[in-house]
C-alpha cells in the first residue's frame, strides 16, 4: 500500500510563488509515489474570517484552480473541501481533551498570527484551537507525510504530540506524521521583507498576467545601498537573485552566475537584471497559465473534481472514525 500525504491551504486568497517553492512543488513531485490528499481548509479559514464567508467561498474555486494549474493531477491527487467532512470536526472535539490551552498559547505560529491580527484581547476560541483541528485534518486519512511551508512546522509538531497521546491512551490508531518542506521553505516578498504574503501586498501570484509580473518585478526592492548601476551590489538577501535561483531552469545557471559576478562588481544595472528576471518568471508561469485557462473555462469540471475528491475522503473519514470510536469505547450500537 502507498503511504499517504495530507496537506492543504486556507482558501483566503490566490496562491503565490512562495506557496510554489514552499510546498506545491513537493506536492507535484510526491503525487506519483504517495496517495495524496489536498484539502481546501475552509473551516480553518473561517476561524479568522468568520465575518467574511463570501471571501472564503470565492477562494475555494481560486485555490482549486491554482492547484490544478501548477500540475496537481486530479487522477493522482485527491482534492477535497474540509467543511464537508464531518469526521474532522468530530475528531477535533476528541483531540481537545489531549491538548492544554497553555500548549496552544505557546505555538509560535499561532502566537505570531495573534499579534499580527491584533487579536490579543479578543481571541476567538476557534482560532486558538485551529492547530487541534489541523491535527484532525492530518490524521483523519492517517497521513504519513505533510508537505508544507516552514511556518507550518509547529502544527505538525503539535499533531505528533496529539497522535502519541491518543495512541498511548486508546491504542495504536494513527501513524506519527512527518513534515516535508521545500527547497525554499520561506520566500522573501518583492519588498524584500521576511515573507511573501498576499495580505502584505508583496506577492507575485501564480495567476498574475505577464504584464502584472513585469510591473511587480520592476518595482522590486533590491540592494538599498546601490544608488547607481555602477555601485557594487550585494547578492545575499537580494530578492532578484533569490528568485532567479528559485525559478530559473538549469540551463540558465551559468548566465545567472555571470550576472551575480557583474552585480557584485557594479557592472550591471538593476533594470537589466529585472528584465531578465521578468522573462524567467514569465517562462516559468506560462505553462501554469495555459493549464489554468483550460480549467477556468470549464468550472463544471473543477466542481466535479472537488465533489469526487470530497466523496472519496468522506468514505475514508468514516472508516477512521469507526476505529477511533471503537478505541475510545464509544461505539455503542455497532
Ligand atoms: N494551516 C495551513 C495554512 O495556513 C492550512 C492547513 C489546514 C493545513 N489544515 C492542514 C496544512 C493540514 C497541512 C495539513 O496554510
Amino acid at each position: 500500500m502507498k503511504k499517504r500525504i495530507l496537506t492543504g491551504d486556507r482558501p483566503t486568497g490566490k496562491l503565490h510563488l512562495g506557496h510554489y517553492v514552499g510546498s506545491l512543488k513537493n506536492r507535484i513531485k510526491l503525487q506519483d509515489e504517495y496517495e495524496q490528499f489536498i484539502m481546501l481548509a475552509d473551516v480553518q479559514a473561517l476561524t479568522d474570517n468568520f465575518e467574511n464567508p463570501e471571501k472564503v467561498r470565492q477562494n475555494i474555486f481560486n485555490v482549486a484552480l491554482d492547484y490544478l494549474s501548477v500540475g496537481i493531477d486530479p487522477k493522482k491527487s485527491t482534492i477535497f473541501i474540509q467543511s464537508q467532512i464531518p469526521g474532522i470536526a468530530e475528531l477535533t472535539v476528541f483531540y481537545m481533551n489531549l491538548v492544554t490551552v497553555a500548549r496552544l498559547e505557546r505555538n509560535p505560529t499561532v502566537k505570531t498570527e495573534i499579534k499580527q491580527k491584533g487579536m490579543e484581547d479578543s481571541l476567538p476560541l476557534g482560532f486558538l484551537a485551529y492547530p487541534v483541528s489541523q491535527a484532525a485534518d492530518i490524521t483523519i486519512v492517517k497521513s504519513n507525510l505533510v508537505p508544507v511551508g516552514e511556518d507550518q512546522l509547529p502544527m505538525i509538531e503539535q499533531t505528533r504530540e496529539i497522535v502519541r497521546k491518543f495512541n498511548f491512551l486508546y491504542g495504536d490508531v494513527f501513524p506519527e506524521p512527518e513534515a516535508v518542506i521545500g527547497d525554499v521553505p520561506r520566500l522573501v516578498g518583492i519588498d524584500g521583507s521576511y515573507k511573501m504574503s498576499k495580505s502584505l501586498g508583496n506577492a507575485i501570484l501564480l495567476s498574475d498576467s505577464a504584464s502584472e509580473v513585469e510591473k511587480k518585478v520592476m518595482s522590486m526592492y533590491t540592494d538599498p545601498n546601490r544608488i547607481k548601476a555602477n555601485t557594487p551590489g550585494s547578492i545575499e538577501g537580494n530578492p532578484l537573485f533569490i528568485y532567479l535561483d528559485a525559478f530559473a531552469p538549469e540551463a540558465e545557471r551559468e548566465k545567472i552566475g555571470k550576472y551575480k559576478d557583474l552585480y557584485r562588481l557594479g557592472q550591471v544595472g538593476d533594470i537589466e537584471v529585472k528584465k531578465y528576471l521578468s522573462r524567467i518568471l514569465n517562462e516559468f508561469l506560462d505553462p501554469i497559465r495555459n493549464r489554468r485557462l483550460k480549467y477556468e473555462n470549464n468550472p463544471k469540471l473543477v466542481e466535479e473534481i472537488l465533489k469526487d475528491g470530497t466523496k472519496r475522503v468522506g468514505d475514508i473519514a468514516q472508516k477512521t472514525m469507526g476505529e477511533v470510536k471503537k478505541a475510545m469505547k464509544i461505539d455503542y450500537f455497532t
